[in-house]
């Protein structure tokens, strides 16, 4: 059998949260684009039509689901429409991450518990109910989108970092809780991706030769430079890799 064959997601179920645009969206349609249906969350209604409508365009399949991965009724609800409507999951990917980047000094209680709630606890919550549907059919991918912020840090950014090393953390802890349910888990963590959100830092000129400097392949990524990352942890020819960060940053956290 060719080697292809094992990064087609025929028949597989996929859910992509904050997949309406950025570095979600780009995974969303790779996986769309090897075979699967991709449920395809995020706030706003209109972006999602946009999406899915992007993904149809290419012969892939895709529906919305509208909702806040923080707002725990919500997420509940958008489950139990997935077990209705579909009666699997196969594939998660954690990709909300929102920033809120200033000294730890000047965040006040709800600020730090806001932010730790929608890119740390929503994930936790999310993939815990994810492995129960996927437990069923013993298999699953569970992928959180982290980031390179942890392992080095930009000055006055100690909250979102703190989020996503819990979540390396949650990742590694269903790596072993989960392998023996035919369920893998594995991170992604993006270097500097020119998305929408990083518009103004992707066109600061200032920044050119920190950029060409700190980054061996001196350049921004683009955000489709993550879909073949998704696509191979989601897909059959990743079956033994669990537990893993893949770092996709330009060789930026390598460099001395
Ligand atoms: N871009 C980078 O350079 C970079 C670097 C390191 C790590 N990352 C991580 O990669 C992930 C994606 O980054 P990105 O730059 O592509 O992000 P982005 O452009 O900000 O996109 C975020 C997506 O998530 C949705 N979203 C935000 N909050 C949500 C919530 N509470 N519930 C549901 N959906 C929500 C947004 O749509 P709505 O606003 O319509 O909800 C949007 O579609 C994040 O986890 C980020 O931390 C990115």
């Amino acid at each position: 059998m060719s080697i292809f064959h094992r990064f087609s997601l025929a028949g597989r179920i996929a859910l992509v949260t904050g997949g309406g645009r950025g570095l979600g969206f780009e995974m969303a349609q790779a996986l769309a684009d090897a075979g699967a249906h991709v449920i395809v969350n995020g706030r706003t209604a209109a972006t999602l039509d946009t999406a899915v409508e992007a993904i149809r365009t290419r012969d892939g399949s895709a529906e919305a689901a509208a909702f806040d991965i923080g707002d725990r009724e919500a997420q509940r609800a958008a489950m139990a429409d997935i077990e209705k409507n579909h009666g699997r999951l196969d594939i998660l990917i954690n990709n909300v991450g929102a920033r809120d980047r200033r000294p730890l000094a000047d965040f006040d209680d709800e600020a730090i518990l806001a932010l730790l709630n929608t890119d740390l606890a929503a994930s936790i919550m999310l993939s815990r109910d994810a492995a129960r549907l996927m437990k069923r059919h013993n298999h699953g991918r569970l992928i959180s989108v982290t980031s390179i912020s942890g392992q080095v840090v930009m000055p006055g950014d100690c909250v979102y970092p703190a989020a996503k090393q819990g979540l390396t953390g949650l990742m590694r802890g269903m790596a072993v809780e989960f392998g023996p349910h035919g369920i893998t888990s594995n991170a992604i963590a993006p270097g500097w991706f020119a998305t929408e959100t990083n518009a103004a830092m992707a066109a600061n000129e200032e920044l050119i030769p920190f950029v060409r400097q700190r980054i061996p392949v001196q350049r921004w990524g683009r955000p489709d430079e993550i879909a073949g990352a998704a696509l191979f942890l989601a897909s059959d020819a990743a079956s033994f890799v669990n537990g893993h960060v893949l770092t996709i940053d330009g060789g930026m956290t390598v460099r001395m």
